[in-house]
């Protein structure tokens, strides 16, 4: 896809589910976390939940989606691959920079690091705890495969100029965001023109068959499983609610 078509599709997610605004009512929210009522107020949070976090939250990872989302990302990072192959602006001896928003404890950007030698592989994130965990997850891998770097930054103002990015990638990323309109218009500024996006997010089934097991398993079991396991339950129950409540994301780009 080129940057237009997929940035048109990132712009188009949302209102998969639209009652689940509705359904995650202000009530079940403030049940279990403060209300967050503006921009500022959940950037502050996210950072305060991924800050407390980061030690954990690889294994949660595993455990709450059952190991899945190491499958989701290894095809992220197969079909980012292959895109840039086909990136038509790129002399076929450069070396792209790829740029994972939102990195966390690191997995898109060391896979893509791992898998191209030639790239400049950036993984930018604004929990300085995530990052600690990334550098030593990178730094514990062999020279050759331990190369990409990790900076501090904020995703809704990026450290890079116009047109100067070759893949952006973020993985359950965007729903943290504050403001996801302006997080894709900052991405579109420092991607080069036919670059590549690509964007991995979760979203509420919409069979009504599945909904009530998801929104029973996201709303109580999953955080009952945080606290068992790493003892974080509120801000699991808090990131998820809010993840329900302010962001209503669909697939950007279905993989399964
Ligand atoms: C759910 S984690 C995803 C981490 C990783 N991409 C993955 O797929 O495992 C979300 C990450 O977004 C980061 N984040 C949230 N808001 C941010 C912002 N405004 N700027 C930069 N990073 C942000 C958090 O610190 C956290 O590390």
């Amino acid at each position: 896809m080129s940057r237009t078509e997929n940035l048109a599709a990132a712009a188009d997610v949302a209102d998969a589910d639209p009652d689940a605004a509705a359904t995650a009512t202000a009530t079940d929210h403030a049940a279990a976390c403060t209300p967050i009522r503006t921009p500022e107020e959940k950037r502050a949070f996210v950072h305060s939940v991924f800050e407390t976090i980061s030690d954990d939250y690889d294994k949660m990872n595993d455990i709450e989606s059952f190991r899945m989302h190491r499958t989701w990302k290894r095809r992220l990072v197969e079909q980012v691959i292959e895109s840039l192959s086909s990136v038509a602006s790129l002399a076929p001896d450069t070396s792209p920079t790829i740029l994972d928003v939102a990195s966390g404890t690191g997995d898109i950007a060391i896979a893509l690091a791992a898998a191209l030698p030639n790239a400049h592989v950036v993984g930018l994130d604004f929990s300085e705890n995530m990052l600690a965990v990334a550098r030593r997850r990178s730094e514990s891998l062999s020279p050759e495969i331990s190369r990409a770097e990790f900076i501090w930054g904020d995703a809704l103002a990026l450290p890079f100029a116009d047109n100067s990015i070759d893949a952006l990638t973020i993985s359950f990323g965007l729903r943290n965001l504050p403001d996801y309109e302006a997080a894709l218009r900052e991405f579109s500024r420092v991607l080069r023109p036919g670059a590549c996006f690509f964007c991995l997010e979760a979203s509420y089934p919409t069979s009504p068959v599945i909904k009530p097991f998801f929104r029973l398993y996201f709303r109580h079991i999953m955080p009952l499983m945080a606290s068992l396991v790493v003892g974080h339950r509120q801000q699991y129950q808090c990131r998820q609610y809010q993840s329900v409540l302010k962001t209503r994301l669909s697939v950007v780009r279905r993989l399964f």
